[in-house]
């Protein structure tokens, strides 16, 4: 129950164990021209997508030094560690960064945002965390910031690094030039593997001005899919078999459902951890369907919950990043979590409670997440 990486399919894993082959054969060409088309169909984009070999952070930092030039101005709205590392990464970039900065446990409202923009008429981009996985907030109006960007055509990118697979996305549809994600989370897959999908805007933009770095040139990479459907660099060739397996999957269990069972385990878990006396850390209009961040009561000490959580229960659970270390915990809501995953967390979480010296109710916890759970029928 991370936040990632989490619960990888036997399947997927499966998939993975197979000789090396050639990274400029006709095998390959097989395998990655899969893993993209069925990166477009996750993202909903007809754009480029490009599955990187690296960790959620590569395809932020690839969609960042593509996008930012020196001198740009960048609006983003910051709200914990990852919105900060994104920042940071694009003031490095050499960007005018303009934060919209709100309290961890809320994320930026579209009236504040739409301030931003009036009071910055010169944007160059606007780049946003979409689930802001150090606090359980989630930006939940993704759908309404082109009316924004397209004010003077400011470029619009969204890390979905712990959300895309397991919430609606429209990238086309709602104007979205650069979108990334990390396979370790919400597509189920072992961590390693990350596509960053790009409109043809954006990828004009890239091609216009390449970043110097190597690995992250992303119109690099364009050109040798165009060429050859081959990457530039050697891909870590067994993750991108269990990502494609993991596609596979995503496919067909179907986008609707999938986002359907996301939103009905974070409700069932929202329902049943309040059941039993805790509190989430997000304002309730913040709140994320993806990650559930805790409030940790009273004198509970984190490192003996969740190490007892993970001896007596075999629940591993997260916990809180630079200040809010000790204060919060993260339960994960992603990939393949389901009803037994729910119920399992609930009520290992309510007996460590209990065996901590707390009072709780496993069975209104339980009775609660279950009311959720069989509203959808899970
Ligand atoms: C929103 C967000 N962005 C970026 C990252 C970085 O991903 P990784 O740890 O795979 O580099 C994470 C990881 O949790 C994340 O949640």
């Amino acid at each position: 129950m991370l936040p990632g990486p989490t619960n990888v399919p036997e399947r997927v894993m499966r998939a993975m164990y197979v000789p090396m082959i050639n990274h400029r054969s006709d095998d390959f060409v097989e395998l990655y021209q899969k893993c993209v088309e069925n990166t477009q169909q996750v993202f909903k984009t007809s754009g480029e997508a490009v599955c990187l070999s690296a960790s959620g952070t590569g395809a932020v930092e690839a969609g960042v030094i593509n996008i930012v030039r020196k001198g740009d101005k960048v609006l983003i709205p910051v709200n914990g560690e990852f919105s900060t590392r994104l920042a940071q990464m694009i003031e490095w970039a050499g960007g005018n960064v303009v934060k919209i900065e709100t309290q961890p446990g809320q994320t930026a409202t579209l009236d504040q945002v739409r301030e931003a923009f009036d009071n910055n008429p010169d944007v160059s981009s606007f780049f946003c965390v979409w689930n802001e996985t150090s606090t359980g907030t989630m930006t939940k109006y993704l759908d309404r910031i082109k009316d924004l960007t397209s004010r003077n055509d400011a470029m619009y990118v969204v890390d979905g690094v712990s959300i895309v697979g397991g919430e609606e996305l429209e990238m086309d549809k709602w104007g979205i030039d650069v979108a990334m994600t990390g396979a370790q989370k919400a597509f189920a897959a072992p961590p390693g593997i990350s596509p960053i999908c790009i409109n043809a805007r954006a990828k004009k933009h890239m091609i216009e001005a390449p970043p110097k770095s190597m690995y992250f040139n992303l119109p690099r990479y364009f050109k040798y899919y165009e060429e050859s459907k081959h990457t530039p660099f050697t891909p870590a060739l067994p993750l991108l078999y269990a990502y494609r397996e993991a596609l596979d999957m995503i496919l067909e269990e179907g986008l609707d459902a999938r986002i359907k069972r996301h939103r009905t385990c974070s409700a069932a878990l929202y329902a049943g951890l309040g059941g039993i006396g805790l509190e989430p850390f997000a304002d309730t209009e913040s709140r994320s369907t993806i990650v559930i961040a805790l409030k940790y009561l009273e004198g509970l000490k984190d490192k003996t919950f969740r190490d007892t959580l993970a001896k007596k229960f075999r629940v591993l659970v997260a916990g809180g990043f630079g200040d809010l270390k000790g204060s919060v915990f993260r339960v994960g809501c992603m990939g393949e979590v389901n009803r037994y995953h729910v119920m399992r967390t609930i009520s290992a979480i309510s007996s460590t409670l209990a065996m901590m010296g707390y009072e709780t109710d496993t069975a209104a916890g339980l009775a609660a997440a279950e009311k959720e759970l069989d509203a959808s029928s899970l």
